[in-house]
């Protein structure tokens, strides 16, 4: 997805700013332009049942309007800090909080999260984008940190079950035992959901989900965390939107959400994402309330080999 001049001028007029204190009917699903660090003292208290945290990594990356320069742990921890402590107040008893980041940014997340919250879970999943490297291992997987703020939480491990491929399809007197037989004759199996994700696909060009954001999310991984913690119409916020992803899944599973995000030309192309999610409810690999491991789902693959990679 690309934005032309007409959309920044039509996306652009959608965008809030926040400048003083607001309700939250106020922010429901909308996305703010502006620094999170300007809003937060704006925002009402608990009100948010699932918050997302995709900010910049401990490393050095340009977002149009931010560079992002790598901290020592200590410093990178001081700035979680500075935003993320403030930023709690939103967040209702019962709420859920996923914080991402690589192995770089794993200590200062745990140290926040151990000192701030109740940690549930380090979940790792494999980004198969990742540059090969001469005298060290590929980076190729990243971690996000579920946390809750009590342990009065929601949490729905039926509705982010995967279906996987049985490689040894075991059948007991004639029948198959704990798999199901597929239309094209394969076999599976319904999987509860673990803590290794080896099932996302990287958004790149020939996928419909795929923009110019650099660090863009699948929205596959957006819905695994809002199904399995938030229920239908709770409330979901993302400060660090990025290219709207989380709001766009929001909205396609009946959740309502707010984002905000610095860069205008990256708040624009959320905006027009969250449009075209009125059309548009698939979830690449997420179909019949089930998701699909990689390369799993055969008469889609032969129909359209570059949507269930
Ligand atoms: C890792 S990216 C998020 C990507 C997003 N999850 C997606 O799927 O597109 C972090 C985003 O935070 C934005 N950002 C950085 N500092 C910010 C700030 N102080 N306030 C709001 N947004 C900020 C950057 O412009 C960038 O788009």
């Amino acid at each position: 997805m690309i934005l032309s001049e007409s959309d920044f001028l039509h996306y652009g007029s959608r965008l809030i700013r926040i400048e003083s204190p607001v309700s939250e009917k106020f922010l429901e699903n909308k996305t703010a332009k502006q620094d999170i660090f300007e809003i937060i003292p704006f925002l009402p208290s608990n009100f948010v049942d699932l918050l997302f945290l995709d900010p910049p990594y401990n490393l050095d990356k340009n977002f149009n309007a931010v560079s992002f320069k790598a901290l020592d742990s200590s410093q990178y921890l001081n700035w979680l800090d500075s935003w993320l402590l403030p930023l709690l107040r939103v967040l209702k008893r019962s709420a859920s909080v996923y914080i991402c980041g690589d192995w770089r940014s794993a200590s200062a997340i745990q140290t926040f999260a151990e000192r701030h919250l109740k940690i549930r879970n380090r979940i790792t999943w494999e980004r198969e984008k990742g540059r090969g490297a001469q005298k060290n291992w590929k980076n190729c997987s990243e971690d996000i940190w579920f946390c809750t703020v009590s342990n009065d939480y929601y949490f729905d491990p039926d509705s982010v079950k995967l279906k996987r491929r049985v490689v040894a399809p075991y059948k007991k007197d004639g029948v198959p035992k704990d798999w199901e037989e597929d239309e094209s004759g394969g076999g599976f199996r319904l999987t509860s959901p673990s803590n290794l994700w080896t099932d996302l696909t990287v958004p790149f060009w020939a996928m419909p989900e795929n923009t110019f954001h650099p660090t863009q999310k699948p929205e596959k991984l957006l819905a695994k965390i809002i199904l399995a913690s938030s229920r239908p119409n709770d409330f979901v916020f993302d400060p660090f939107l990025g290219s709207g992803t989380c709001s766009v899944v929001a909205k396609k599973l009946g959740r309502r959400f707010f984002g905000v995000e610095l860069d205008h030309s990256f708040a624009c192309l959320a905006e027009k994402r969250i449009e075209a999610a009125d059309a548009d409810k698939s979830i690449q690999g997420y179909s019949d309330g089930i998701f699909w491991d990689r390369n799993a789902r055969p008469s889609r693959i032969k129909a359209h080999p570059h949507l269930n990679r």
